[in-house]
C-alpha cells in the first residue's frame, strides 16, 4: 500500500492572527486515488481554518507505506507508521475524509485508524467529510466514522459533509461546484480550528491559574 514516501502535499502557515492560541489542524484523505474527490473535499475544509491562527497539513495515505494492522509485530512496523502517528499526535484537530466504498469508509482509512490509537485521537476535535459516486451521498461512511471517533474518545463535530455525485462535485480549481457544499466544507474547518483553539486556551488558562496559585517561597 502506498509509494513509500511520507509527504504532506500541502503545508501552509497561517500564524499571526491573534484570535487564539496557534493550533495545528491536519486533514486525512482516505482515498488512494491521485485525482481524488475526497482530497478536494478535505482541502476545502482545511481552507476553512484560514481566518484563525493555525498551521495545517494534508495527509495523503497514498504517500505512506502502511502495513495492515496486525500483519507483523509492532516493532517491525515500517517507519511511516510512527511518522504518521507523530503527525497526528502533533495535531490539535483532525479532519477525516473518506470515499464511500460499498456503504462504508475506505479500507485504507479504516486500516490507518486501526494503526492509530488514543494518543493520536483522544480528546481531540474531529471533523468528518465523505464523498460518494452515487446520488445517495455518503451518510453511511459518516455514521461509521462517527462511531469510530466515539471509540477513539474524540470530540466529533455534529456538523458533517456528505457529497453526492463525486465526479461532478468539484471544479478544476478545487472548489465545490455547489456553493452550499463549499460553505459546509469551509464551516467544518472553521469549527475544528475554533474548538481546538478553545481547548488550547482553556489548557493555558488552567496552567496560568495553577502557576499563580503556587506558593511564592
Ligand atoms: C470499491 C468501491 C466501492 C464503491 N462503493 C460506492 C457506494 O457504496 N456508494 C456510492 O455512492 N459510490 C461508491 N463508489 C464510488 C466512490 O464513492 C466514488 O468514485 C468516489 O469519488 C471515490 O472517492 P475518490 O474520488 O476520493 O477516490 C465506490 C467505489 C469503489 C472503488
Amino acid at each position: 500500500m502506498g509509494t513509500g514516501t511520507v509527504e504532506s502535499v500541502r503545508e501552509q502557515e497561517q500564524l499571526g492572527d491573534d484570535s487564539g492560541p496557534a493550533v495545528r489542524i491536519v486533514g486525512v484523505c482516505g482515498s488512494l486515488r491521485a485525482t481524488s474527490a475526497t482530497k478536494r473535499a478535505v482541502s476545502v475544509a482545511l481552507d476553512g481554518t484560514s481566518p484563525h491562527a493555525a498551521s495545517t497539513g494534508l495527509i495523503e495515505l497514498r504517500n505512506y507505506q502502511l502495513p495492515f494492522c496486525g500483519q507483523m509485530a509492532e516493532d517491525e512496523y515500517p517507519p511511516d507508521v510512527s511518522r504518521l502517528r507523530q503527525e497526528l499526535r502533533d495535531a490539535h484537530g483532525i479532519i477525516l475524509g473518506t470515499p464511500e466504498y460499498h456503504g462504508s469508509l475506505s479500507g485504507a482509512l479504516k486500516n490507518m485508524l486501526d494503526l492509530m490509537g488514543a494518543e493520536e485521537f483522544e480528546g481531540k476535535i474531529v471533523g468528518l467529510v465523505a464523498v460518494a459516486g452515487g446520488h445517495g451521498g455518503a451518510t453511511n461512511s459518516l455514521n461509521t466514522m462517527r462511531m469510530i471517533g466515539r471509540n477513539l474518545h474524540s470530540w466529533v463535530l455534529p456538523q458533517e459533509v456528505s457529497i453526492a455525485d463525486s465526479a461532478q462535485a468539484f471544479n478544476a480549481d478545487g472548489s465545490a461546484t455547489d456553493p452550499a457544499i463549499e460553505k459546509r466544507l469551509l464551516n467544518i474547518g472553521a469549527q475544528v480550528v475554533r474548538l481546538a483553539s478553545l481547548q488550547e486556551r482553556i489548557r493555558e488558562d488552567d496552567f496560568m491559574a495553577m502557576w499563580e496559585g503556587l506558593p511564592t517561597w
